[in-house]
């Protein structure tokens, strides 16, 4: 069932949070699916709802950093700077446990991944909620991950026990992970913080994006529309049964169904306009989607990561 997110649903998705339900909510980066993190039971509901292999860990929602000692144990300086900065917002830290996390959110690891996001609507969820929330991207395993409510609902509906609409989401491509043990800083996923703003508060640091030991889950083919796509490089022919991403200037050819992804050449615009871009263009019956390049920096490193996903799943 899907709801306007106001006073009331927050509260009822709050309560079905804490009996152990399952509830997708909107943050700033994309929906998430929800579940009480320190209850195994509920967590289980998650991976039977995103048909999602166990291996790949969740990551954990908090409202306050009052709650990040119950998840982990150390929080090295580096964490703290960050925290500091990107708090809340879309960024999550990988941190040593504590053995209150249950092995199924870390898939047996001893880290635990966690994030405070800053869209209102989850705040409220989590602050009323009052407990800590695993939640992954609210699309089944392997699929587009959903920015809009309606999203959730074409691929989960019968399957969650509430979904709250709170509009579309503003970043559009999940949360930066860094991974920080001691003194060590290491990427794994590219995402709404972009690279350069991480390194310029702490140095260096090392990329592990697409390492399966370092950041289980990151599977190569994730993010993918059902279509083939297929990432261009320059000018391509007019093909009326192939549909076009395009990310700041109309194509010269014909195509069945263009999408721009930033007019103005804006690397955030572009990020949020993503994955809604992709579900219309995924939905529109062409053979096979094109997607431009788009620039390597700022938040083009995110969106191209995913677009060479979505290539890779169809191409395997
Ligand atoms: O923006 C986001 O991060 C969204 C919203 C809902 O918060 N969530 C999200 O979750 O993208 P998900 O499940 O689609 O991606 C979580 C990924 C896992 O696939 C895994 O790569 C990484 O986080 N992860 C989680 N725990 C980890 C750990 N302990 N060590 C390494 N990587 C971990
Ligand atoms: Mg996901």
């Amino acid at each position: 069932m899907i709801k306007n997110a106001d006073a009331t649903t927050i509260a009822r998705a709050a309560a079905l949070l804490k009996a152990g339900g399952l509830v997708a909510f909107p943050t700033e980066t994309v929906y998430g699916l929800g579940a009480h993190a320190l209850d195994a039971e509920a967590v289980v509901k998650i991976f039977e709802a995103k048909e999602r292999p166990f291996f790949d860990p969740l990551i954990v929602h908090i409202a306050e950093i009052n709650e990040l000692p119950i998840l982990a144990q150390a929080i090295p300086p580096k964490a703290e700077k960050l925290i500091e900065a990107f708090w809340p917002g879309p960024l999550t830290l990988v941190l040593p446990k504590t053995p209150k996390v249950p092995d199924i959110v870390t898939a047996g690891l001893d880290t635990v991944a966690v994030r405070m996001p800053a869209h209102p609507v989850a705040r409220a969820l989590l602050a009323e909620a009052a407990i800590p929330v695993a939640a992954p991207s609210a699309n089944r395993f392997g699929m587009l991950s959903p920015t809009r409510a309606e999203h959730v609902k074409a691929q989960l509906s019968d399957r969650v026990d509430l979904i709250l609409d709170g509009g579309p989401c503003e970043v559009g491509v999940e949360s930066t992970i860094i991974k920080l043990i001691g003194e060590d800083a290491a990427m794994l996923r590219f995402g709404g913080i972009p690279l350069e703003e991480i390194e310029q508060l702490i140095g260096k640091i090392a990329i592990a994006v697409g390492n399966v030991v370092e950041s289980p889950g990151q599977l190569p083919s994730h993010y993918a529309p059902r279509t083939p796509l297929a990432i261009i490089h320059g000018e391509i022919e007019s093909d009326p049964e192939a549909a076009y991403l395009a990310f700041r200037d109309i194509p010269k050819g014909r195509f069945r169904e263009v999408e721009i992804l930033s007019s103005a050449g804006d690397l955030r615009e572009a990020a949020a306009n993503l994955f809604a871009a992709l579900h219309r263009l995924d939905s529109c019956g062409a053979r096979i989607i094109f997607a431009e390049e788009i620039p390597e920096l700022g938040l083009g490193r995110a969106i191209m990561d995913r677009l060479r996903k979505a290539a890779k799943k169809n191409s395997c």
